[in-house]
């Protein structure tokens, strides 16, 4: 017994130099599988127990097990030194110089969508005025769509907006892909307390197709609903979104009385299209209005307390004003060479400190 104790001793400290010396973490690990893999020195005297007398069994094995555990955790030691070690010369030697240009590559190639472009543009701006990001669902309620948007059942603005109806449920009711984002207002209002401020971005869907139409296209909604507001912030906020969009000082605009059902008054708004370089012409860009009272109470909002407005604009058309797109069908066909023409680096993100578009 004391024989074999003494082997222990001399097993541990043997084992602990060649631990000491391993230089490399691959070393280190033949150490290892020597000493505590599966057929290691420590892992052979285990396997003697079995056949000791009892009486010596229980010494022996605490002994075998107590080197086994300091051999364990020398290895675990050197492993962490070895590995720190490794690091610090990799962090000696290794420089990254950050003001090298970009290398060519998939990074470089790679362009952002005009309509990807636009859309961090328009919330860069929106954001900056205090509004948050919301959004809705594209396949959408009839309720939501229109009917709490003040377009009952017979209202003939569903006609105007050729809409891509599901069949009908169980219910009778009928879900529709949405034809505007105007959906958005009505859950912002369901779901959260004035004061509102939201712009909702996303796509809407109409069936019709030419080269200023497909059936897919894509719109920003805003909303503001407090106590306060009233028409004069309205145009405010258009005249610093268009300004800031088309990156101009000045920009004449022109409102013109229209017809929403869930706004009154209603307006749609041109821009001076000196805005994109061509002086004496107008761009109609977006509807507004002030939130009509019936649908502030159909989201169970008392109108008498509460007003606001609200604007659409179709995002694909401000991105073929501002970047000169004509068709807008091309932005949709994936077409890499179009991609390549119109789109931005991915470097190129859109802050108004540094400049939208630059
Ligand atoms: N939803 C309208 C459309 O798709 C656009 C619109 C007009 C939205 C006036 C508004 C608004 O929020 O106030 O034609």
């Amino acid at each position: 017994m004391a024989a074999k104790n003494q082997d222990l001793a001399g097993l541990e400290e043997s084992l602990l130099k060649d631990v000491a010396a391993a230089a490399d973490l691959a070393t280190l690990d033949t150490v290892r599988v020597g000493a505590i893999g599966k057929k290691g020195s420590i892992s052979a005297l285990m396997a003697q127990l079995g056949k000791m007398a009892p009486e010596d069994r229980k010494s022996f094995g605490q002994s075998v097990n107590g080197v086994k555990t300091t051999i364990a955790k020398a290895l675990d030691a050197r492993k962490t030194a070895l590995e720190t070690a490794a690091l610090d010369a990799r962090l000696a030697t290794e420089r990254a110089d950050i003001s090298l240009p970009v290398r060519p590559g998939a990074v470089m190639e790679g362009r952002i969508h005009p309509l990807s472009q636009v859309l961090d543009e328009v919330v860069e701006i929106f954001a900056d005025l205090g509004f948050a990001a919301a959004e809705g669902p594209d396949i959408e309620t009839d309720e939501f769509n229109f009917t709490k948007l003040n377009i009952p059942p017979e209202h003939p603005a569903r006609q105007d907006h050729d809409t891509f109806y599901f069949p009908e449920q169980a219910d009778g009711s009928r879900l529709v892909l949405r034809t505007q984002t105007s959906n958005v207002q009505i859950r912002t209002m369901l779901s959260q307390k004035p004061p509102i401020r939201i712009i909702a971005p996303g796509r809407v869907y109409r069936m019709d197709s030419d080269n200023t139409h497909t059936p897919m296209f894509h719109q920003i909604e805003g909303l503001v609903i407090d106590e306060t507001t009233h028409m004069g912030h309205l145009k405010w906020v258009l005249e610093e979104f268009c300004k800031a969009f088309f990156e101009v000082d000045e920009v004449k605009m022109r409102f013109r009385a229209s017809h929403f059902p869930f706004t009154e008054p209603s307006m749609e708004v041109d821009v001076g299209a000196e805005a994109i370089g061509k002086p004496g012409e107008w761009l109609e860009i977006l509807g507004c209005g002030m939130t009509h009272p019936k649908v502030i109470a159909n989201c169970g909002l008392d109108p008498e307390k509460y007003q606001g407005f609200a604007f659409g604009v179709g995002m694909d058309r401000l991105a073929m004003l501002k970047y000169g797109i004509t068709d807008l069908r091309q932005m949709f066909a994936a077409d890499q060479r179009w991609l390549k023409h119109y789109g931005f680096s991915a470097f190129d993100v859109p802050t108004l400190a540094a400049g939208l578009s630059s």
